[in-house]
């Protein structure tokens, strides 16, 4: 499973050549952003009020545009569209295109956007499976493709990286984010960055959109969309890492989430949307609102109508109204009033126009519709979603080493609904709804264990039936999805005997359980984790045979799996692993790749846990101390597996923890060191991580901070040192007493090892 060093070698050749050709096409067109910005500048001393406020619009609809065809042409003609969401017919998006810049005035390219969130045609594992990869080349790659794919269908600009950190798995958009830790997350939301827009934005790129500005992933009771308190420190320490991270890679837009903040919508939030983004961090891109959300200011009770809550989202920072038509209807009068000036019109326009420059889409406005599907790419892209794939599973118990499985086990029973589903291994995106066909087809379970054991193989299906929801899922209504209705008591009884004769019949039984996809999305929140349906039922039938039972996770999020952690010998989370997820589960479960993929969120034992994270304070009366202490009288209060965890195939052992200095002043830093050596008897890929914690200072600080991780392939026998620094970037927080971001003299501590209760320990001290 290592590569050799002459693959090594020839690879690093091809990427400098690959590098080389891209930055060659690139800067034969790019602009600077100073140039794209002069030229947005003479554009826009050009517009009228309308056509500015045109830029300002995105229009919401394929072909449409939410009116009659006549009428959105007409919109476009008079220049009344900046942009365009989820038009994904290449023949539409030339259409209007040619009518922005034939018939329209000023000649504005239109920028076609859509949720291109984890692939287009060939669909990578979701985000969440990504981050678990703990590998930001995974996500960089699986992006870039995704790039590629869009910008031949027209798509210039995504609604993605999702950076939104979670720590409460019923919030069903967990599996859009990297998980709960800011460090990690902040290295997923850059790669994310560089795969979509390449190293700087130009005529290569699709534009990134970092969203959801911000808090979105602390909504009250993971319930989607609910009200979000952060305070300021928490805010800023964890909540906006990722995002100011993406904005330091260049992203070229961020979108204003729907949720209020602290009791100021996001998407109205002048602090947010000025002081933090623009002031503080300097960004110069532009910011769309998610969709609706500047009419949706008077839903949330701050804007009095549509008319104020144009105004409130203008002057609070944003730039594009997504969908809802409210700055179309409101800014001329706004501005006829003097409620607005010429002024924070022309600053709402420019960095619109700006970025339209960057992307080169003045000199390359159409896409090729003749562009025939090729074929060599296609088998590329699917052998890397494959690959990558295999690379985000995590492997959360193997008792007795049971996988990888024998070959020579020719029965298998597969049992559970999403063994053999192609849109559940998939996952979830919007993509089934907007760009419906466009996905390769997808490679299940089922299909996957067909192609590695070959025919002779037996293997027999048990689904069983699809697990049912309390309230029908809005995703599923959109795409037309009858829900399933509650199995009767004669059917679970078929199902479980059905179960039980397949169980009885094979040499190993895999059960593939979870949850359809519509369940871990947005607005698919859940007060259980459970496994949904009678999955549970059916994976204590398949136990009860004594036949070694294999659990393979097929969901979006962390679920409640206590009993099988105590009975069944393994499971492996295969997430929701895209396109070719099931060869890549063969692939695991048959050794032919060795999983090294780690959890990015502690993984709760019940829903009443969360939320749930291994980077919270100590409390005076923390879980280890003696008498009365924080935590639940009738459940332990750690996770199940905790945050940072995977196992592999082969075992590792971390030693010679060193650090450079053990003693530096607030300006200096140290560099920590540790070996990491394969004790087994196969390859395999440990990842190291490095936690460290500040004992005292003006605020209390989390029990351990991840601040240093690589994932590393090692051979059996084979030793690596690794070294990470320990610095300014490391070590300095926001503290809510001082009010500033510094590093404080302090003792530290500095841990090392696979997950996040890693025992190999140091200390260091920061003198004034
Ligand atoms: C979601 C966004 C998404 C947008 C456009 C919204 O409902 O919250 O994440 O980008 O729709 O599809």
């Amino acid at each position: 499973m290592t590569k050799s060093r002459i693959t090594v070698v020839i690879e690093i050749f091809l990427t400098a050549l690959l590098l080389v050709s891209v930055a060659t096409v690139a800067s034969s067109q790019a602009l600077t952003r100073e140039q794209a910005e002069q030229k947005a500048r003479d554009l826009l001393r050009q517009m009228t009020v309308e056509e500015k406020v045109g830029q300002l619009n995105q229009a919401s609809g394929a072909q449409s545009i939410g009116l009659s065809a006549q009428k959105s042409d007409a919109l476009v003609e008079k220049g009344g569209v900046g942009s365009i969401l989820y038009a994904t017919d290449v023949r539409a998006i030339n259409r209007l295109q040619h009518i922005a810049m034939e018939k329209a005035r000023l000649h504005i390219p239109i920028l076609f956007g859509v949720d291109v969130v984890h692939g287009y045609h060939t669909i990578f594992p979701v985000p969440l499976a990504m981050a678990s990869s703990w590998d930001p080349s995974v996500e960089e790659q699986a992006q870039r493709v995704a790039a590629q794919e869009a910008r031949a269908a027209g798509i210039r600009w995504t609604f993605t990286p999702m950076v939104d950190i979670a720590r409460d798995a019923r919030w069903g958009r967990i599996v859009e984010g990297a998980g709960e830790d800011p460090y990690h997350g902040s290295a997923m939301a850059r790669a994310q960055v560089r795969g979509f827009q390449g190293a700087a934005l130009g005529p290569d790129s699709v534009l990134t959109c970092v969203k959801h500005y911000a808090g979105y992933g602390a909504v009250e009771g993971g319930r989607d969309y609910d009200s979000v308190y952060v305070p300021e420190a928490l805010l800023r320490n964890v909540y906006l890492q990722p995002f100011h991270a993406a904005e330091q890679q260049g992203a070229g837009s961020f979108m204003s989430a729907y949720v209020d903040l602290n009791d100021v919508p996001a998407s109205g939030n002048h602090w947010l949307l000025t002081e933090i983004l623009r002031k503080e961090w300097g960004f110069r891109g532009f910011v769309v609102t998610d969709a609706g959300a500047v009419e949706g200011l008077v839903a949330h009770g701050y804007a009095a109508n549509p008319a104020d809550a144009a105004y409130k989202a203008l002057t609070a920072g944003v730039n594009m109204d997504m969908a809802s038509q409210t700055f179309t209807r409101n800014l001329p009068t706004l501005l006829g009033e003097a409620r607005i000036t010429k002024k924070q019109l022309d600053a709402a326009v420019l960095p619109i126009l700006t970025v339209k420059y960057q992307l080169g889409l003045f000199d390359q406005p159409y896409v090729d519709e003749s562009k025939p599907e090729d074929s060599n790419e296609r088998a590329e892209n699917d052998a890397l979603a494959r690959k990558l794939a295999g690379r985000s599973m995590v492997l959360l118990k193997n008792d007795g080493h049971l996988l990888p499985l024998s070959k020579s086990w020719r029965k298998i029973a597969v049992i559970g609904p999403f063994a053999d589903s192609a849109s559940d291994i998939q996952g979830g995106s919007l993509d089934e709804l907007f760009h419906p066909g466009a996905r390769n087809p997808a490679v299940t379970v089922l299909a996957g264990l067909r192609n590695k054991l070959g025919a002779d193989a037996r293997i027999t299906l048990v689904s069983g039936p699809e697990p049912t929801r309390e309230y029908p899922s809005q995703l599923d209504a959109m795409l037309g999805r009858k829900p399933a209705t509650a199995p009767t008591p004669a059917e679970i009884a078929d199902a479980l005997g059905k179960v039980r004769d397949a169980a009885a019949a094979s040499d190993v039984v895999i059960a593939v359980l979870g949850e359809h996809w519509t369940m871990s999305s947005e607005n698919e929140s859940r007060s259980t984790l459970d496994l949904p349906g009678i999955q549970e039922q059916m994976l204590e039938t398949a136990a009860a045979s004594g036949k070694p039972v294999v659990l393979v996770l097929q969901n979006g999020r962390p679920l409640d799996i206590r009993w099988a952690t105590e009975h069944v010998p393994a499971i492996l989370e295969a997430w929701m692993p895209g396109t070719q997820g099931g060869d890549a589960v063969a692939d695991v479960l048959y050794g032919d790749v060795n999983p090294g993929g780690k959890l990015p969120i502690s993984w709760p034992r019940a829903a009443g846990q969360e939320p749930i994270y291994y980077n919270h304070n100590l409390t005076h009366q923390h879980e280890d101390a003696p008498g009365f202490t924080s935590r639940y009288w009738d459940l332990n209060s750690r996770p199940l597996y905790p945050f940072g965890y995977g196992l592999s195939y082969t075992s590792f052992n971390f030693a010679h923890l060193q650090l450079s200095r053990r003693s530096f002043k607030t300006t200096g830093a140290t560099e920590v060191s540790v070996d990491v050596t394969n004790t087994g008897s196969v390859a395999g890929d440990a990842v190291a991580q490095i936690y460290i914690h500040q004992r005292s200072g003006s605020a209390s600080r989390p029990v351990r901070e991840l601040k240093g991780f690589e994932r590393l392939a090692l051979a059996p026998g084979e030793t690596k040192t690794v070294k990470f620094p320990l610095g300014k970037a490391e070590l300095e927080f926001w503290s809510p007493q001082t009010k500033a971001t510094q590093v404080e003299p302090a003792a530290f501590d500095v841990w090392a090892g696979e997950d996040s209760t890693a025992s190999l320990h140091a200390e260091f001290t920061v003198t004034e």
